[in-house]
């Protein structure tokens, strides 16, 4: 399928955002103290949809491989982790500040910003501007451990998930039955001082990161690494992202990371462009050779007859981005029953809501008493909701929003021979099916291959 240059759809990030804030998924943080810049607070749905990105994330690269084990590492580690993994030295961006505006700036992004007194202009472009030389900003957040604040007691909120993978490579080897090309994953928080943060979940300063890192021979490592991509481009296919938005683009040498003999980025065509979603790098030995040598400790593979340092291929995720990019994905407008409907067309797996059941007038109590032991048994195998208020229109726009794959409609024909409507929230079609197999029905379509969209 032909990739695109351009983003054309209906979805933009402030439509998406407002959705999200109108349906419960995602609210600005603090809102009520005017917000804080880059942070949000995830509602009822993102928390279900966040979950899900998780879980699916969860099920491919641990649950249904037999050569990856889990972890969860605190976020706060010994301040030596980040000296070792270069980040203390190394994790800044180059800043410039104004002295006229007093606003500060990316040095590198200098084209991407704008001007705080001609905002048509980018910095630096006004005989006003009047820039101070590059320096360079570390992007960690520090914090201190214990009552006294000094040098000693400096730590910081880890940037990524990968180090704390790294700094148990050695109890991990001695504990689980792991010989390598295996894997360590991990899911949890990373904060970093973002200078340009923006666009809505795309870049906070507090996100949540997918990463494992796969430890092989090292003449192995290419091979991987190019697995690695593959795989990790057909999770997201497989979940419905469509083919025509989503790319490899490898790393010009230029731009590797001080860590990285190669890396590709999965990029999707957001609404503001071609962006990173997920990076797979080939680490090589650094990682380990580091901390082995700041720590002291053998950081390496010993087996019967070999004895080396893993090379490291790591896909790097964020659930955030990846939800982020789902609901642009799956968001569109058009026409339901001749009115004009916003809905996520979300893959069933990754709706927050599976199923409603909705009796056709609310309140007809022959139609409840079929309607709520069909919701209360469904609710035990799948996130369902029950909703009798509204019309029946108004009710169906409200799950198409929040995209809800499947509603099911109890009416009277139903009191007549047990049958029920099930409404595909895509097609909009109807079908009748019997209210005894309902739950089967769902289960197995929820678990069917998914049809790519064009
Ligand atoms: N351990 C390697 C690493 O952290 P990265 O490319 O800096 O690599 C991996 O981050 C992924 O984490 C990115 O592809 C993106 O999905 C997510 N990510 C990074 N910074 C982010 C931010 N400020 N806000 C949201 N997601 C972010």
């Amino acid at each position: 399928m032909g990739q695109l240059e351009q983003y054309q759809g209906p979805a933009t990030i402030e439509k998406v955002a407002a959705l999200a804030r109108r349906r419960a998924f995602v609210f600005p943080s603090s809102d009520i103290y005017g917000g804080l810049g880059s942070s949000y607070d995830y509602g009822h749905y993102g928390v279900l949809l966040k979950q899900n990105v998780k879980q699916e994330w969860q099920r491919a690269m641990v649950q249904e491989r037999e050569d990856v084990v889990l972890l969860d590492s605190a976020i706060i580690l010994h301040p030596q982790v980040w000296v070792a993994s270069g980040h203390v030295g190394g994790f800044s961006d180059p800043l410039v500040d104004c002295r006229t505006c007093k606003l500060r700036f990316r040095a590198d992004k200098l084209e991407d910003a704008h001007c705080g007194r001609k905002p048509s202009k980018h910095p630096g472009e006004t005989p006003d501007c009047d820039l101070t030389d590059a320096r360079q900003f570390n992007l960690m957040f520090e914090t201190s451990i214990g009552p006294v604040r000094d040098d000693a007691s400096l730590a910081y909120l880890r940037p990524e998930t990968a180090q704390g993978i790294f700094v148990n490579f050695k109890n991990v080897t001695s504990s689980m039955r792991v010989k390598p090309p295996f894997g360590i994953a991990q899911i949890g928080k990373s904060f970093r001082n973002e200078i340009t943060p923006g666009n809505f979940l795309f870049r906070m300063r507090e996100f949540e990161q997918m990463e494992m890192e796969f430890f092989v021979p090292p003449a192995d490592a290419d091979a991987w690494y190019r697995e690695w991509i593959e795989l990790r481009r057909r999770w997201y296919l497989d979940l419905g992202l469509r083919e025509s938005h989503l790319r490899v683009r490898a790393h010009e040498a230029t731009e590797l990371s001080h860590y990285s003999s190669g890396t590709s980025d999965l990029e999707y065509l957001f609404p503001i462009g071609w962006s990173e979603l997920e990076g797979i790098a080939n680490r090589g030995d650094f990682d380990l050779t580091q901390h082995a040598q700041h720590s002291g400790a053998k950081l390496e593979w010993i087996g019967h007859e070999e004895r080396y340092v893993p090379h490291v291929i790591e896909p790097a995720a964020g659930a955030d981005r990846a939800a982020l990019a789902f609901l642009v994905d799956a968001y569109d407008e058009d026409v339901a029953a001749g009115e004009s409907r916003t809905v996520l067309r979300l893959h069933p797996r990754l709706a927050p809501v599976k199923a409603a059941v909705l009796p056709l007038v609310g309140k007809d109590s022959g139609l409840v008493e079929k309607a709520r032991p069909l919701y209360e048994d469904l609710r035990r195998v799948m996130p369902a909701e029950y909703d009798d208020s509204a019309s029946i229109g108004k009710r169906y726009r409200r799950q198409d929003e929040i995209g809800t794959p499947w509603a099911l409609t109890i009416d009277h024909q139903t009191l007549d021979d047990g049958t029920i409507t099930i409404r595909d929230r895509d097609s909009l079609a109807q079908e009748r099916i019997s209210l005894e197999g309902a739950r089967s029905l769902l289960l197995d379509r929820l678990h069917a291959p998914w049809a790519p969209r064009a």
